[in-house]
């Protein structure tokens, strides 16, 4: 079994402090149901902590008032070698939330690209290795998947997602390390599946329990892979690959349609 060694991370969250679902934009989010936003911020809290554990920075973005899904950061932009792809929301639910995040990357002196196509940042762009695996079908352009290869310089790999409870990549895929990925088959297209056995030949393959408990919206560290704790047959399949995973409770911020990876932006300068 290789030997996993993990790399320190730098990474951007957003504490869910107007967390609610009061519309929906995906099957998960079902503004009947009520939700407990202490609930969210204490379960966020342990994944926060368990990254700086870990050895990562992580940063923090203000939730602005009435934007509830401004926790997820993942879908706020793309970040790679300090260039800063902006994020165009496909629902005006979360439109604001761009220009948002643009801001705090220009008041930092990053510089920012605002797209002229519709992308949800990391939600559908997965950075790996010298590659971005990029989703569409849902929320992410085919055109913005071009927009991302020409301002990122990296070559980016269409995936056509087919399944609406997997409406972004980073729910039915996650990199675990520069050429290796986990995936949920059934949530892509058949030409897309091809794609990925083609490059992955050796990933690991999530069943519809791992899926649908979001395992696939992990972090991986390298050695450590963030993950779901409901996704207990998934973990063991990582384990089995030499990785060590941690599993956390966001099962409130599930009702919104997302957990670790989502609350996740990675910053590589
Ligand atoms: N309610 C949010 C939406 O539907 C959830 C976003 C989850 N983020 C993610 N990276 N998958 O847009």
């Amino acid at each position: 079994m290789s030997p996993r060694t993990a790399r320190p991370r730098h990474y951007l969250m957003c504490r869910p402090a107007h967390f609610t679902v009061d519309y929906s934009i995906n099957p998960w989010m079902d503004p009947a149901k009520p939700t407990d936003t202490d609930t969210a911020l204490a379960q966020w809290d342990e994944l926060y902590a368990l990254f700086q554990r870990l050895g990562h920075t992580v940063e923090l973005i203000d939730p602005l008032p009435g934007m509830p899904d401004m926790v997820f950061a993942a879908n706020g932009a793309t970040v790679v070698d300090g260039r800063v792809l902006g994020a165009r929301f496909r629902y005006p639910e979360r439109t604001a939330e761009g220009p948002a995040y643009a801001d705090w990357f220009r008041d930092r002196g990053w510089q920012v690209r605002d797209p002229e196509q519709i992308n949800e940042g990391e939600g559908d762009l997965l950075v790996a290795g010298d590659r971005i695996l990029a989703g569409t079908g849902f929320r992410t352009e085919t055109a913005a998947h071009a927009e991302a290869q020409s301002f990122l310089g990296r070559e980016v790999v269409t995936l056509r997602l087919v399944d609406p409870r997997y409406y972004h990549l980073d729910t039915a895929l996650a990199v675990l390390d520069d050429d290796e990925i986990m995936y949920h088959p059934p949530a892509f297209d058949a030409e897309s599946r091809a794609v990925l056995e083609r490059l992955y030949p050796d990933a690991v393959l999530a069943d519809a329990d791992a899926a649908k408990v979001f395992g696939l919206n992990a972090v991986s560290d390298g050695a450590n892979v963030i993950l779901p704790e409901a996704a207990t047959g998934l973990a063991e399949q990582l384990r089995d690959r030499g990785f060590t995973p941690i599993g956390v409770d966001l099962t409130e911020l599930l009702r919104a349609g997302g957990a670790v990876k989502c609350c996740t932006l990675e910053l590589r300068r």
